[in-house]
């Protein structure tokens, strides 16, 4: 029997769990049976509409779906208004970077233009048999239930889904699926069904992050961030703080800054549907989410948030520790009781919950990871303070409850989980960094498989929300910067961590299944007795290039697991900091790759102890004759070349000792380096300016 930490997030997908996929040898569905059920078989395809298709979400929807598409002969019939401005020409660049003229040019043939009136449908619709409706006008309810009218009476048993904010499904009478700006590019989409739907499958197998929400107002992202700009509005009003600096202070708290947000999208219809948003949650719930005053003039007068730059006074100021307070009152404290109310109402599962905010509002850690960081006490006193600045709020729903559950494992497991069926264990990121947080659950999943009996076990992204596994969360190595023993204590902690998967199991598999492995997590996956990965992924250790010196073994864990004739492909790897493709890596950083089924099949007959391939062993003795240079490696530039440098020192001293020292030995190095002026001074650096006020 299978059992599981937490419900995996592809399970609400209604794909089975990640487990399943190891043990079936491959994917639960294929887009070309996805395609024949949402389009009809091949002998009888029909094509996919999308209406307001010159619009911010139509253009940008058209591309994504012309080129998912293309591969199947699937039309897309875009369809405006005459006259509507241009916008799928304006995203035309776009496609044609991503995927060169030819391509683009290839994509664009199956994209057929129409024009009407916005009551009786084009006649040329019908020869191309429309079986899929995606709706982006206006969000107006009586036009958008005009529009399903008009398609439903020309094409009886059409699909619809509508792209709105806000409006519930149950208010439309069609299924939503709300994309996330930027619309030719972000992969996430809130969906509202009963049970997921082909259509909802369909997205998934071509690779993009279908999350289930509940059929509630706004459903997630747009509570968060609607919630988060309304929050920024009300303290900007209450404090007469220039929105650009509100922007400044809660990209530092939160991550995102609204205002800047609204601007980039369109200031007059961006301000429009936060403000419609709002207004339709406060005749839900009250005055927590009444639109505030400034939302109102913007909406109307489609003036940008952000003055010219000549208008930012130079002087700076910046909050005292009592201001800090408030503001975060004034911000945190309304985010959270809105948080109560989407766990209240189980809008959606933790984890999704969480990596929306992260994935589509800019946040840095989710709203529950955030909650989950501060704890119950000081999310209820934040919330309460927040009540005494703005007592109406007190009126609307506020659920404390809902944040005494931390201990719950889907509160406790937001970035990995861990599936098992009593012989053969899962491990499975839902983020796409490293960070202290994931160390954290990590570190919990494990304890889990062991108390569980669990002794094989495959380390994997989440086939959901993890598309790649891309290296640290830079964030973490900020304290570091000032204070490089906090980076050293760091890197043993993560390095301790990464050992458990060699020394503490009988056999792990490290599984590469997205675009990409780099970085930390790669070092993390090459603890694993083995590595499989699809050959087409990216594997390497870009640090040098921040520069950063690896934190989690690679200066020596790589040689100890590579024959000496791969020591300068690895030195090189560590140096040049570019990527090698798995195909190319078998034999010296990877056991085996191959195309995604036959990967996932080799990985499962490893983790049952049929292993098709032989195992690298680590080499725990000193290691003689690493080579202590890259012939021809180019010059780069003075921070790089201090990377070099160090990277070079790290690998000395670490392999010349004994797998015993050489954690501490390494791991000193990556402290050291954070504290060097060349990183300081670098990408790391950059990042952290960034942060401040
Ligand atoms: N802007 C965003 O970032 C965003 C994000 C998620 C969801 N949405 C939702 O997407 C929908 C569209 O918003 P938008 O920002 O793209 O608006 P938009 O104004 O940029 O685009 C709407 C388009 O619809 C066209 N149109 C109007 N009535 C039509 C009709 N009857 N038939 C066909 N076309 C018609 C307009 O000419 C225009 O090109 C709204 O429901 C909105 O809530 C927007």
């Amino acid at each position: 029997m299978e059992k599981a930490l937490r419900q995996s997030t592809l399970e609400t997908l209604g794909l089975g769990t990640v487990l399943g996929i190891f043990k079936r040898g491959g994917l639960p569905v294929e887009t070309s049976d996805m395609v024949d059920r949402v389009f009809g078989p091949e002998a009888d395809r029909g094509c996919m509409v999308i209406s307001g298709a010159n619009g911010i979400v139509g253009a940008g929807k058209t591309m994504q779906f012309a080129s998912r598409l293309e591969p199947f002969g699937i039309t897309i019939a875009a369809l405006d208004f005459p006259g509507a401005p241009a916008g799928i020409t304006k995203q035309y660049a776009g496609l044609a970077s991503g995927f060169g003229k030819e391509q683009a040019a290839k994509i664009m043939n199956n994209v057929v233009q129409f024009t009407y009136d916005g009551k009786s449908l084009p006649r040329q619709l019908a020869a191309m048999k429309p079986r899929f409706l995606l709706e982006a006008v206006p969000e107006i309810v009586a036009i958008k239930k005009a529009h399903y009218e008009t398609f439903r009476t020309a094409f009886p048993g059409i699909e619809i889904r509508s792209v709105t904010s806000g409006f519930p499904s149950k208010e439309l009478g069609v299924g939503i699926a709300h994309p996330a700006f930027p619309h030719e590019s972000n992969k996430v989409w809130e969906i509202v069904e009963q049970t997921p739907s082909a259509v909802t499958q369909l997205l998934w197998s071509m690779g993009m992050i279908p999350a289930m929400v509940s059929d509630d107002w706004s459903f997630v992202l747009d509570v968060i961030f609607c919630g988060a700009m309304q929050a920024a509005c009300r303290y900007s009003e209450a404090s007469n703080m220039p929105g650009w600096k509100v922007d400044k202070y809660l990209r530092q708290l939160l991550g995102p800054n609204p205002f800047r947000a609204h601007d980039a999208i369109g200031t007059k219809g961006a301000s429009f549907l936060t403000w419609s948003c709002l207004e339709h949650l406060e005749q839900q719930y009250g005055p927590l989410f009444k639109p505030a005053a400034g939302l109102v003039d913007r909406k109307d007068s489609g003036l940008s948030w952000y003055p010219m730059n000549h208008l930012r006074p130079m002087v700076n100021w910046a909050l005292d520790e009592a201001g800090e307070a408030e503001l975060q009152a004034w911000i945190l404290g309304p985010l959270f009781q809105m948080t109560s109310l989407m766990l209240h109402e189980k809008r959606a599962q933790l984890t999704q919950l969480n990596r929306i905010g992260e994935l589509c509002a800019q946040f840095k850690n989710g709203v529950i990871a955030m909650a989950r960081k501060l704890g119950t006490g000081k999310v209820l006193a934040l919330v309460a303070a927040y009540h005494k600045l703005q007592p109406e709020s007190a009126s609307s729903p506020w659920y404390p409850e809902e944040f005494q559950q931390m201990d719950r494992p889907d509160w406790q497991q937001l970035y990995v989980n861990a599936e098992h069926d009593g012989k053969v264990g899962v491990i499975t990121f839902s983020g796409e960094s490293y960070s202290q947080e994931v160390d954290a659950e990590l570190n919990r999943a494990m304890d889990w498989l062991q108390a569980e009996g669990i002794a094989r076990v495959i380390l994997s992204g989440d086939f959901h929300f993890s598309t790649q596994l891309a290296g640290v969360d830079m964030a973490d190595f900020f304290p570091a910067l000032e204070r490089p023993e906090q980076g050293t204590a760091l890197a043993m902690e993560w390095s301790l961590t990464a050992r458990r998967l060699h020394d503490e199991f009988a056999i792990t598999v490290g599984f590469v299944h997205g675009k990409r492995c780099l970085g930390a997590f790669f070092e993390l996956f090459q603890h694993c007795h083995y590595l499989v990965a699809v050959d087409s992924a990216d594997l390497g250790m870009p640090e040098v290039s921040l520069p950063v010196v690896p934190v989690m073994e690679g200066c020596h864990w790589f040689f100890r697991k590579a024959a000496p004739e791969a020591w300068p492909k690895v030195l090189a790897m560590l140096l040049e900091g570019r990527p090698v493709k798995a195909g190319k890596a078998v034999g010296w950083l990877a056991d085996y790759a191959g195309p995604l089924d036959a990967a996932i099949k080799a990985c499962w007959a490893i983790a049952t102890g049929e292993s098709p391939v032989p195992m690298r062993p680590v080499d725990a003795s000193p290691l003689a004759g690493v080579p202590a240079e890259v012939p021809g490696l180019p010059a780069a530039n003075a921070k790089v070349e201090a990377g070099r440098r160090a990277i070079l020192d790290a690998v000395r001293e670490a392999c010349a000792a004994p797998l015993s020292e050489a954690l501490t030995i390494q791991a000193g190095h990556a402290g050291r380096f954070l504290g060097h002026p060349s990183c300081k001074g670098g990408s790391i650096g950059a990042a952290f300016a960034k942060t401040a006020v």
